[in-house]
């Protein structure tokens, strides 16, 4: 299931990427140099999980543009991306370059890299922003992040809350609850900027294919794949409902547990 799954979220994110990363960041040049003026700036809160990432080694998995992986190189970080699209890469690379940062970036099946060279090398593995529901089963994710930390590395993991799922927030910023918060299918989607191209474009778009998860779920893969769990953090919406949940975070971390 997550092959198909992968196999039709890579059609969608390679379907006019970098156009829309241009539109929404700029050309590289422009997107380097606002990276450059406040590397900061583009890790909100996450950074403060980190600690100092100077000289660090970072996985950012489904890392995308590199919007926070360029940031993270720049503040001193090895960093190395995660991603299906070579669109992306693309993106991300003339980005760095321009930035004046290298990274490493994997266009690859998160779910297919070489373990055997990656295993044990990363001080934090850290994901952002609509990450989750790519994923068929969290169990396996969950190794992987477990496998790829060094013994004292590091999960920062943020996405959007799960409560979101059932909470529709209308014109007049009423919300109102609808949906199932349980539903284990895989459904259908719109890649995360379709909406931003006209409407006859919108026509050419291959859709996503998504799994959309509970916090309990959530917390108990990260939780049984032997990482510590330090922190849940859940943050307000970022509109004009900050009585309701926007996003979470998970900070975990890969000590030695002797269990009995
Ligand atoms: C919404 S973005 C995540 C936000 C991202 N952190 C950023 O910096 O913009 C989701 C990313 O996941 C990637 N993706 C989806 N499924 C994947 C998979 N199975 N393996 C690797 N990357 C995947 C997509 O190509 C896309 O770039």
């Amino acid at each position: 299931m997550q092959k198909e799954q992968s196999e039709m979220n890579k059609k969608a994110w390679s379907h006019k990427a970098y156009e829309w990363w241009e539109k929404k960041s700029g050309s590289p040049k422009e997107a380097a140099e606002d990276i450059n003026r406040d590397p900061e700036k583009y890790m909100r809160k996450h950074l403060g999980y980190m600690g100092d990432v100077n000289g660090k080694r970072i996985a950012v998995l489904l890392g995308s543009s590199g919007r926070k992986a360029i940031p993270l190189a720049r503040l001193g970080g090895i960093v190395t991306v995660v991603d299906i699209s070579p669109e992306n890469e693309r993106y991300a690379l003339e980005v760095a370059r321009e930035a004046n940062v290298e990274i490493e970036y994997i266009v690859s099946d998160l779910f297919d890299i070489d373990m055997e060279k990656l295993k044990h090398t990363f001080d934090i593995v850290y994901l952002e922003g609509g990450i989750l529901h790519y994923f068929a089963d969290l169990t396996p994710f969950a190794r992987i992040v477990y496998e790829l930390l060094k013994d004292g590395g590091r999960l920062v993991l943020n996405d959007f809350h799960p409560i979101r799922k059932v909470i529709y927030v209308s014109e007049d910023h009423t919300a109102e609850l609808r949906g199932d918060y349980f539903d284990t299918r895989l459904l259908g989607g719109d890649v995360a900027y379709k909406g931003m191209f006209s409407l006859d474009e919108q026509e050419s778009f291959p859709d996503c294919l998504l799994r959309y998860w509970t916090l309990g779920e959530i917390v108990t893969a990260v939780a049984a794949s032997g990482l510590v769990l330090e922190q849940l953090a859940e943050e307000p919406r970022n509109d004009p409902n900050p009585h309701l949940p926007g996003s979470f975070t998970i900070v975990a971390n890969k000590f030695r547990v002797d269990r009995v």
